[in-house]
């Protein structure tokens, strides 16, 4: 069994989100997988920042579904967006610098952010998005 496995609960029924959401799930086990091995702060740093530039894409595409759609809920989805992508920044930084101490808390963190994100805030603009006619 995954270090974090899809559940079909976490769809939002929007396919393009659903499919960039396995994406990042795929990205957070790499990294579990890279700490598992002992790749050390290089090998988080390598995939810190491939999970980083693929989380940038992601909340673009949901940004712009949700300003496409104006969406009522889109500055406090944003902000979770911007936070968790600061945090993300932090890191991949202190992974660089081979300051990162206990990589597999940040494997769960990041899991864990993600399933609670998808299961709050995306399940709502995913509903939202659905009743506008994206699917
Ligand atoms: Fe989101």
């Amino acid at each position: 069994m995954g270090f974090f496995e899809w559940k079909d609960d976490y769809s939002v029924g929007v396919k393009v989100m659903d499919q960039q959401h396995k994406r990042l799930v795929a990205l957070v086990n790499e990294l579990f997988e890279a700490m598992q091995r002992g790749s050390g702060n290089q090998g988080a740093a390598k995939v810190l920042r491939g999970l980083l530039d693929y989380t940038r894409t992601h909340f673009r595409t949901e940004e712009d579904l949700m300003k496409a759609h104006s969406y009522p809920g889109f500055v406090a989805h944003k902000k979770q967006h911007d936070d968790l992508t600061e945090q993300t920044m932090d890191l991949s930084k202190a992974a660089q610098e081979g300051r990162l101490t206990v990589a597999i808390d940040t494997s769960k963190f990041l899991k864990e952010w993600l399933a609670t994100h998808i299961m709050g805030s995306d399940k709502l603009l995913g509903t939202y998005l659905q009743r506008k006619g994206v699917g």
